[in-house]
């Protein structure tokens, strides 16, 4: 009895499987989309269930690349795989689109992968070279023309340069060009696949000399050495020649001409009274010249104010300056003035001409003077220029040197308020000529090497 049972079933489990077969393929993945990197690997996976006898094909549009286990497509990078899965070796830009795992039944029933492929970004660079030169107020353009997917950014930037970003796409366009454009330019091209890509240009700027002077005005003294500097920027680099008085100079035992970089440098040893005079050095590229002057001379450099601006009484003020000169000074003089009397009153006062005992000299370049100023204004702005001389002559004004003294109305002691200028002695004051005359050089002094009277 059981025995008929038993049969029963194995005949329905039979009978069920046939049904299945009967059923017809399936597929057991499913279509998807592949992202992939170029030079990767990528498996697609086609399975189906009761394939039977019918046959699979791998499609990429019209082009059958596999027919059941066989190899059409004669692309060696195809490979099929446990299966029917589609393996690519080597993935290419070339190889991204659609992918169709098909069955020939009529049914047309597909099974559709879609491929894109990244691709890390790459640079076309022109110039080629990377090297670009144009000349000062020019122009040139650098380009980086990138492929890549998805499609990489450009952004532009100059190299030990701070600031940010010059600007963004395939073309930097640089006009105008001026000395300080001359450097490296780099663009990154990025799409977030792989590292970004920076290509560097170098950037010339061509242009005439342009001489800086350090000192214009070298003190020095027989025996002593006198050194001339001249900075020099020129690209091409510039032949530099030195002249004295207009004279071209050539190197001798006594003077040496050297180059350090862009500093020129003209050594005059052992100084004879015929080295002082008018220096030049002049320096020339194949696009221009450019010349600067330099006088050597034995007078006093200029004297350089020490004090510090704010006096420390309402009426007296120290004024401490310095002057080189390697002979001993003969005559100093300072001339002051107050400035603004008051509210009402903008101009300046008077100038006050001193006549200034020279300093001992120990033999040193620099001397040192202080001198104090009495009977000033109370809560006063002062200006002060000195001059000195020494065997050479007179040297030139000192810049414009302003002090104001403490206090003010309501601060100012009884004694404090003397009446101005009755109380200084020293002061000197002579003919309106003179002042005059000062003054006018006052208001010139940079462009006058020297007053005299
Ligand atoms: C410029 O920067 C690069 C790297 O940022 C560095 O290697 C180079 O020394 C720098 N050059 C100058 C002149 O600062
Ligand atoms: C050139 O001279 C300047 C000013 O004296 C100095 O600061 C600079 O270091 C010098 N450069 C060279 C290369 O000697
Ligand atoms: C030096 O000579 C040039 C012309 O040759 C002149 O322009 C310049 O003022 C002179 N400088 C001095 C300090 O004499
Ligand atoms: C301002 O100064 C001028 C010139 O010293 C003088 O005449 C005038 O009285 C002063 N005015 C005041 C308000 O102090």
């Amino acid at each position: 009895m059981e025995c008929w049972w038993l049969l029963l079933a194995a005949v329905l489990a039979a009978a069920k499987a046939q049904n299945n077969r009967n059923d017809g393929p399936r597929f057991l993945s499913r279509g998807h989309s592949f992202r992939t990197v170029v030079g990767d690997t990528l498996l697609l996976p086609c399975q189906v269930q009761n394939l039977g006898s019918l046959v699979l094909l791998w499609r990429r549009g019209p082009a059958v690349l596999t027919a059941a286990s066989l190899m059409v497509t004669r692309d060696e990078r195809f490979r099929l795989v446990d299966g029917y899965n589609l393996q690519i070796t080597d993935v290419g830009p070339q190889d991204a689109g659609d992918y169709v795992c098909q069955i020939s039944d009529r049914v047309a029933r597909d099974q559709v992968h879609t491929v894109e492929v990244l691709v890390p970004p790459s640079v076309r660079a022109s110039p080629e070279s990377r090297h670009a030169t144009a000349r000062r107020g020019g122009a040139t353009v650098l380009e980086c023309r990138a492929a890549g997917n998805p499609v990489p950014s450009v952004t532009w930037h100059k190299l030990n340069d701070s600031s940010t970003r010059l600007g963004e796409g395939p073309q930097l366009q640089l006009s105008r060009l001026e000395r300080h454009h001359s450097g490296v330019y780099a663009c990154t091209v990025d799409n977030g696949v792989g590292p970004p890509v920076v290509t560097e240009f170098q950037l010339q700027v061509l242009y005439p000399p342009e001489i800086t002077v350090e000192r214009s005005w070298v003190h020095t003294g027989e025996g002593f050495r006198a050194e001339l500097l001249c900075t020099v920027l020129a690209d091409p680099p510039a032949e530099v020649s030195w002249y004295q008085n207009s004279f071209p100079l050539s190197a001798s035992e006594r003077v040496t001409m050297s180059a350090r970089g862009n500093n020129h440098t003209l050594l005059i040893a052992n100084v004879q009274p015929e080295d002082f005079g008018n220096y030049s050095c002049v320096a020339d590229n194949s696009l221009g010249r450019a010349r600067q002057h330099v006088e050597v001379s034995g007078r006093p450099g200029p004297a350089r104010f020490t004090s510090p601006p704010l006096a420390r009484s309402n009426t007296v003020y120290t004024l401490a300056f310095a002057v080189d000169s390697y002979p001993p000074l003969d005559e100093l003089r300072l001339l002051y003035r107050q400035l603004a009397m008051n509210e009402t009153f903008q101009q300046p006062g008077r100038w006050h001409d001193v006549v200034l005992p020279p300093p001992e000299s120990r033999g040193a370049l620099t001397h040192r003077v202080a001198h104090e100023l009495r009977g000033l204004q109370p809560a006063a702005v002062y200006e002060a220029i000195v001059q000195a001389k020494n065997r050479y002559g007179w040297n030139e004004v000192s810049d414009i040197f302003q002090f104001h003294t403490l206090g003010g109305p309501h601060s100012a002691h009884a004694d404090e308020l003397t009446p101005m200028f009755s109380a200084a002695p020293k002061i000197q004051l002579t003919s309106l000529t003179c002042v005059l005359a000062i003054y006018a050089v006052v208001s010139r002094l940079h462009s006058q090497p020297a007053f005299q009277i």
